[in-house]
């Protein structure tokens, strides 16, 4: 790729890696029976969703929005002999005004609570006795298995994500048909494997048993949520292939997965341009054409430093820099970085793995311009897919 003929700032897809990702998950579809569905909270450059869609077995939404953006986007209608793409959605609570059209282009949908469940009863119980669409509930193990991220653990105390095993009855309420976790971030196989031991033992009662003639009551599906790294070279893909096929197996159950990182995982970069050096007693500082809080929130929030092409920790390289912004936010601050050699304003530099939780979270703070998106050709070519102006700042105020 070369970055010089790139409009900054740009976020960049990387097609041949977003490919060889969906490979990754694809293996484990086909070894182990799971279906696993793109998370869209993290990555929904949905110009990507065709090739998306010949491997994954359809996308999950935070919401609404989302689910129509899959819908519209990710489909693959019956009639024309492709595979039937799944449209699934959770949301900790649904509008009484968005639960129809909710209904209408979802197939799974699934409640945060008992409240929540009853209120919409009238309106989805109709879909499902049509057989159009499945209802389950999310559950809260209150297993964590990090301290890293507190802000993205779900089982963290007091949390409201999920019905915790004291609030769940004794069977499923008439209707449902599975249940869903999500309590892993940016996680290795074993924690997934221990999560759902303790499910399986506390929530014992939910799960079928093949010899029996009555499983009403019990479950047909379980979703595993996401925060799965698959796709990282380290993860265990043969422990995750046996793990499915063993529930499956055990239970005659559907098992779901829905990961977002992994889809997109190390399959896009940030390229920015260096406008200005400033001289401070600490250090040169280095204003670029992007923003953390704009164009990388991730940064500040969960804190964490992006990897950057070329830079290393400060002093590690003879040249150390701290890589701003032009915001007004004296914290928009990527982090301290080094490098071999000396940088000059009209330099650019390539931050990576850019394509998840990025450009989901992008906002016009300052009325800063959103970067481009484009997308890196298996072939080489680079092409923008778009080009964002003042009115996209104007048209959200
Ligand atoms: C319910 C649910 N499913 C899936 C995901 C995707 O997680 P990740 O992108 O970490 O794989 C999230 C992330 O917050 C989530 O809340």
């Amino acid at each position: 790729m070369n970055i010089d003929n790139i409009k900054t700032p740009a976020y960049v897809i990387d097609e041949k890696k977003l490919r060889e990702n969906l490979e990754i998950l694809d293996r484990v579809q086909k070894e182990s029976g799971a279906r696993i569905l793109l998370a869209q909270k993290a990555y929904s450059v949905y110009q990507t969703y065709p090739l998306i869609a010949k491997y994954l077995s359809g996308a999950t939404a935070s919401g609404l929005y989302e689910a129509r953006l899959a819908y519209e986007e990710m489909r693959t209608p019956d009639q024309d002999g492709n595979r039937k793409i799944e449209n699934h959605v959770y949301e900790p609570a649904f509008g009484d005004e968005e639960m129809v059209e909710i209904c209408d282009i979802c197939d799974h949908l699934v409640f945060n609570s008992l409240a929540q469940l009853e209120h919409h009863r009238p309106v989805w119980e109709k879909k499902v006795k049509e057989g159009k669409l499945s209802v389950g509930l999310r559950i809260n193990p209150e297993y964590s298995t990090q301290e890293e991220h507190e802000i993205y653990d779900p089982c963290s105390e007091g949390s409201r994500l999920g019905i915790s095993n004291a609030n769940m009855p004794d069977k499923l309420p008439e209707g449902v048909e599975g249940i869903h976790f999500h309590t892993l971030c940016e996680q290795g196989f074993e924690p997934l494997k221990e999560t759902f031991k303790h499910v399986e033992k506390e929530f014992a009662r939910f799960f079928p048993d093949p010899e029996s003639s009555d499983n009403s009551g019990k479950i047909k599906w379980i979703n595993l949520g996401g925060g799965h790294h698959i796709t990282r070279e380290d993860y265990n893909v043969e422990g995750l292939i046996k793990f499915v096929k063993d529930i499956k197996e055990k239970y005659g159950i559907e098992v779901y997965l829905e990961p977002g990182e992994a889809i997109a995982l190390d399959a896009g970069y940030l390229i920015t341009t260096i406008m200005d050096v400033v001289k401070t007693p600490r250090m040169p500082v280095l204003i670029l054409d992007t923003s953390a809080a704009c164009h990388m929130p991730d940064v500040l929030e969960m804190p964490y430093r992006p990897p950057l092409r070329g830079g290393e920790e400060p002093g590690e390289l003879p040249f150390t820099y701290r890589l701003s912004s032009r915001t007004c936010l004296a914290g928009d601050v990527i982090g301290d970085y080094s490098f071999d050699h000396e940088l000059n304003i009209g330099d650019r530099l390539v931050f990576e793995d850019m394509a998840i939780y990025s450009m989901v979270k992008n906002n016009t703070f300052n009325g800063m311009p959103l970067p481009d998106i484009d997308i890196l050709h298996e072939n080489g070519d680079v092409e923008v897919i778009k080009r964002f102006s003042y009115s996209d700042f104007k048209e959200r105020l």
